[in-house]
């Protein structure tokens, strides 16, 4: 029911290789990039994410030759603003001059999935024509940049689309095999609170890599089935893989058993490292800037995330 109009992403200036990192960690670069494909990441310092989700709606709005006026609702993706409220989605609605209804989601990686398919709901039910969906994740804020297991592994960063009413989108699927404690981190409890009675947990993130590693695989590999089994598509009929860029055995493990040829795969992970749900959208808006995609070809989405979340979704590119 929606189709890409328009695709925009906004980087912090700031890159840290593997090793800038290894001069605070016991780390590496070999085993950062042969674990992970990772060999450097953009890290927010003097920007901030208001400000680079603010950039890249703007740079997709342009894209799609639409203004404030004309969007019908603005999604965003995040798992933490600069500010609880109002929602990221609020301030990127001010900044482009929209009064549609703004709300933030958080579905950790797999947040843009879950945006696209609101955004289809809506688009079907005749609520909106036009979307624009933000993603913007500040992950080294969440860190512990004394735990090397988690903190080689991510990168911030920001992304936009926006989508139209028309044909495009062929299939989705979203899921959720809950597991509170692969990936957990914790927000602040009570503040101040004279009347909390219920202690802190440590702040920063707390994952168990090796599950989450082996439910990635599974994950990836059933939402790709099931999406494909619902537009009538065979896997090999897919021109563009866009998969959560979390880890490149991961994406390489959960596409072996479709034999896809691996330059249908795109890839930014060793630039961008994981970005949470922005990376599938840095992606979008990389390959689409650079021409990869023509009129017709069929993109798979597939992401996995805290919560445990995953989706797939299939679009038919339009625009030239
Ligand atoms: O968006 C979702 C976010 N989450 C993920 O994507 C995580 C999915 N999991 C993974 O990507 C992988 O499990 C990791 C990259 C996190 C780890 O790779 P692995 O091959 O599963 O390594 P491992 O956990 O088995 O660790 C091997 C060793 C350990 O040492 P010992 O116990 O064998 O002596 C770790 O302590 O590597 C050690 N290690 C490191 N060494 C150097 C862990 N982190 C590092 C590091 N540098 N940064």
């Amino acid at each position: 029911m929606f189709y890409i109009a328009g695709t925009g992403s906004a980087l912090p200036e700031k890159v840290v290789s593997n090793d800038d990192l290894a001069e605070f960690l016991d780390t590496s670069d070999e085993w950062i990039y042969t674990r992970t494909g990772i060999r450097r990441r953009h890290v927010l310092t003097h920007e901030r994410l208001d400000d680079l989700a603010i950039a890249s709606a703007k740079t997709a709005m342009a894209d799609a030759g639409v203004a404030g006026a004309d969007i019908d609702l603005v999604l965003c993706a995040t798992m933490r603003g600069d500010t609880i409220t109002p929602s990221l989605a609020c301030t990127v609605a001010e900044a482009v001059g929209s009064h549609a209804p703004a709300f933030d989601l958080n579905a950790a990686c797999v947040g843009v999935l879950y945006c696209m398919e609101i955004a289809d709901s809506f688009i079907a039910t005749g609520k909106a024509e036009t979307v624009l969906i933000v993603s913007a994740e500040a992950m080294s804020k969440l860190l512990d940049w004394t735990d090397r297991a988690s903190c080689v592994l991510f990168g911030d960063g920001a992304g936009a689309m926006v989508v139209k009413k028309g044909a495009g989108r062929l299939a989705g699927v979203l899921c959720s095999d809950p597991d509170t404690r692969a990936i957990r981190m914790p927000n602040i409890e009570g503040m101040n609170s004279p009347y909390n009675k219920i202690a802190q947990e440590p702040l920063a993130m707390h994952m168990d890599g090796g599950e989450v590693y082996k439910f990635a695989v599974n994950a990836m590999g059933h939402r790709i089935e099931e999406v494909c089994a619902k537009a009538g598509l065979a896997p090999g009929e897919i021109d563009w893989y866009l998969p959560h860029q979390a880890n490149v055995r991961i994406i390489d493990a959960s596409l072996k058993k479709f034999k896809i040829e691996k330059s249908k795969v795109l890839l930014n992970i060793s630039e961008c490292g994981n970005m949470s749900a922005t990376s599938v959208m840095v992606l979008l808006d990389e390959y689409a800037k650079k021409g990869t995609f023509k009129p017709g070809d069929k993109l798979l989405f597939v992401a996995f995330g805290g919560g445990l979340t995953s989706g797939a979704v299939i679009v038919e590119w339009r625009k030239n």
